[in-house]
C-alpha cells in the first residue's frame, strides 16, 4: 500500500500543547483554580495538567519563552504515523525521534518531532500514556474524544503556506472563514479541521501589508468545557483570582461556540468555551462570515490607555515582523 495516498482526515487530532514559562506557580493557579484542570505533575521544572484520561494535555515547562513551543499531533495508529513520516521525508523535512525522556515529558509512548511553521515544534505520536486515576477538577469536565483537546490559533504573514502546511501534511479540511476588523486592522481568519471538531487550527492573517501583530507564535489555545455552567464558573473563578479577560463571554458565528478569553500568565490568551457544533461531512457547507462574534467578546479593559498600550505594542511588533522571514518547513 502506498502510504502517501493514505487519507488522513479523521485520523489526526490535536493531542497536547507545550508552553515554556518562568511562571510555573502562576500557571498552576491559573489552570487548576481558574480553568479547573487536574494537576498531573508539579515540580520546579514542569507543571502539567490533565483534562481527561490522557496523562498530559497542557504542559508548562520551565524556560524563558513565555510562549507555546510545541504542539503534539495524535495519529490514530502506526500506519497513519508512518504515512506522515513518509510525507515529511518526501518533503525533505528533518525529523528526529524523541528519546524516552522526551516521550515521558509529553505523556506519550514515543514521538517524532521537527521544526514547524514559525519555528513552532510539531510533534507527532500515536499512543498516549493513559492515566486512570480519577480527575480532581473544579469543573464537570472537558470535551475531548474524537475531536482532540481543543484548538490553537496562529497568526501568520503567509496564510497560504500556513494552511498548505496543515492541509498537505495532515489532510486538514477548510471549515469556513471570518473577516474581522480590530482597531482599523483587517484580519482574515481561516478555520481548519482534522476530524469532527469544527477547527483544531485557526490561521489569522492581516491584509496588505502582511504584519504579524502578535509577540507569541500562538495567539490563543482553546479548551472546550462540558457545559455553559462550567464556562460561567471558570469565568467567575478567574476574575476573582485577578486574571484579566482579553474578551468576556460571547459567541462565534461559525461553530456557535460560547466562550471567553483570559490572559494567561505568559501573556497569550486561553479561550474556554462550550457548545461548539461538530461537522457533518455529508452536509457541511463552507461559509464566509463578517465579524468574529455574534454577540459579546468585549475586552474587559476598554479605556484609552489600555487601547493604546495594546495596539501600540501590536503596531510595533507588526512593523518588527516585516524584518524577519517567517519560517516554514516546506
Ligand atoms: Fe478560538
Amino acid at each position: 500500500m502506498d502510504n502517501n495516498k493514505t487519507e488522513l482526515f479523521n485520523q489526526v487530532q490535536l493531542g497536547y500543547v507545550v508552553v515554556e514559562s518562568k511562571k510555573l506557580a502562576d500557571w498552576r493557579t491559573f489552570a487548576e483554580q481558574g480553568l479547573g484542570m487536574h494537576v498531573a505533575v508539579d515540580s520546579d521544572k514542569e507543571v502539567s495538567f490533565r483534562i481527561d484520561d490522557q496523562a498530559k494535555r497542557l504542559i508548562i515547562q520551565h524556560g524563558p519563552a513565555e510562549d507555546v513551543v510545541a504542539v503534539g499531533m495524535a495519529m490514530a495508529n502506526r500506519q497513519v504515523l508512518d504515512a506522515v513520516l513518509k510525507r515529511l521525508e518526501k518533503l525533505d523535512v528533518t525529523v528526529q525521534q524523541g528519546n524516552d525522556a522526551d516521550a515521558q515529558s509529553r505523556g506519550v509512548k514515543a514521538l517524532w518531532y521537527f521544526k514547524g511553521p514559525k519555528g513552532l515544534q510539531v510533534e507527532v505520536y500515536c499512543g498516549a500514556v493513559r492515566d486512570d486515576a480519577p480527575l480532581d477538577m473544579l469543573t464537570s469536565g472537558f470535551v475531548t474524544g474524537n475531536g482532540g483537546m481543543g484548538h490553537v490559533a496562529i497568526t501568520t504573514r503567509n496564510p497560504d503556506r500556513m494552511m498548505a502546511f496543515w492541509q498537505s501534511l495532515f489532510d486538514a479540511r477548510l471549515s469556513d472563514s471570518i473577516r474581522e476588523t480590530i482597531a482599523g486592522i483587517t484580519l482574515d481568519i481561516t478555520f481548519l479541521r482534522f476530524n469532527e471538531r469544527h477547527h483544531s487550527i485557526a490561521v489569522a492573517a492581516t491584509q496588505e501589508p502582511n504584519l504579524d501583530p502578535i509577540r507569541t507564535r500562538v495567539q490563543h489555545i482553546s479548551f472546550l468545557s462540558n457545559s455553559l455552567d462550567d464556562v460561567g464558573s471558570a469565568f467567575r473563578r478567574l476574575k476573582s483570582l485577578g486574571y484579566e479577560m482579553a474578551h468576556e463571554v460571547g459567541q462565534h458565528p461559525n461553530d456557535k461556540e460560547i466562550s471567553f478569553y483570559a490572559l494567561s500568565p505568559s501573556g497569550f490568551e486561553i479561550e474556554l468555551g462550550c457548545d461548539a457544533l461538530t461537522v457533518n461531512e455529508e452536509s457541511w457547507q463552507v461559509n464566509h462570515y463578517q465579524g468574529i462574534s455574534l454577540w459579546g467578546h468585549k475586552p474587559q479593559k476598554t479605556g484609552l490607555i489600555s487601547f493604546l498600550s495594546l495596539n501600540g505594542a501590536n503596531l510595533i511588533q507588526g512593523l518588527r515582523s516585516l524584518r524577519h522571514k517567517e519560517f516554514f518547513p516546506f
